[in-house]
């Protein structure tokens, strides 16, 4: 297991108990105010972000969503078969109450809830075509293992998607981390009306978050093939892909 001490419980391998707890609760503060500051510390281009990963689903496919969050992306896959787990029931809450609506709305059948963690997923094995993670692996107690996880949940020939803070090598997290220090602290203040908000905690994720070299070869190692990332323009995000084998 890794030595965390010197930098409060994170490493790019993962978060340790005591500071993923605060940070679950700094993500749980987040809510009321969750999309209106995404869009606007993206400038706006949080949309198209979302739905280049969305279009890597097809209409009929089993989808499952780890860490959906309030739903941000899961209230947009229509026509899908979804479940969306998260270790928070907070967000499970606002997440049923927001998708229930729009699903209903659209004549479709209700998602499935799951209060779990990606780490150990009460899910059979090889059930989903997709798997989707946005901007939740970055708080994954143990990457390789919630990864692991991931792999064993898809169906043979089925495709992780992985969305997440950018962080293409060690120069660009330079200037991520500029930008998370200054302009997203600034928005997240000015909206919040908070000195203390919680996007603090999630300026820290970002510094001790891996770069695409470091994950995809754990993902390599945890056994999906294909892997790719690149930086969705302009380059606030990541987008990782793997696949299970056959
Ligand atoms: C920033 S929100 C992302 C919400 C949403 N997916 C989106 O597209 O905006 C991060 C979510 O990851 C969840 N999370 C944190 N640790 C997790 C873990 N170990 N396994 C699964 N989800 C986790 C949090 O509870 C939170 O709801």
């Amino acid at each position: 297991m890794s030595d965390r001490s010197a930098t409060g419980g994170f490493d790019a391998s993962g978060i340790d108990e005591e500071a993923w707890t605060e940070l679950e609760k700094q993500l749980e503060a987040t809510i009321p105010v969750y999309d209106r500051v995404n869009r606007i510390m993206t400038l706006g281009f949080d949309k198209g972000m979302r739905r280049h990963v969305r279009n890597h689903a097809d209409k009929g496919m089993k989808i499952l969503e780890v860490g959906c969050g309030p739903g941000s992306f899961a209230v947009d896959l229509v026509g899908m078969e979804l479940t969306c787990l998260d270790p928070s029931a907070e967000m499970l809450k606002v997440c049923k109450k927001r998708l229930d609506e729009s699903r209903s709305s659209r004549g479709e059948s209700q998602a499935t809830y799951i209060e779990a963690v990606a780490e150990d997923i009460p899910l059979p094995d090889n059930t989903f075509d997709r798997v989707f993670c946005l901007f939740s692996f970055r708080d994954f107690r143990d990457k390789k293992q919630g990864l692991s996880e991931m792999l064993r949940v898809l169906k043979p020939g089925g495709q992780l998607i992985i969305c997440d803070a950018g962080k293409a090598n060690w120069l660009h997290g330079i200037f991520g981390r500029i930008y998370m220090a200054t302009f997203v602290q600034l928005v997240a203040r000015w909206v919040t009306k908070d000195p203390n908000h919680p996007w603090k905690w999630l300026a820290r994720t970002y510094t001790h978050y891996g770069t695409h070299g470091f994950y995809k070869s754990m993902m390599r190692e945890v056994g999906y093939t294909d892997v790719k990332a690149r930086l969705l323009f302009p380059g606030m995000s990541s987008r990782f892909k793997a696949n299970k084998p056959e």
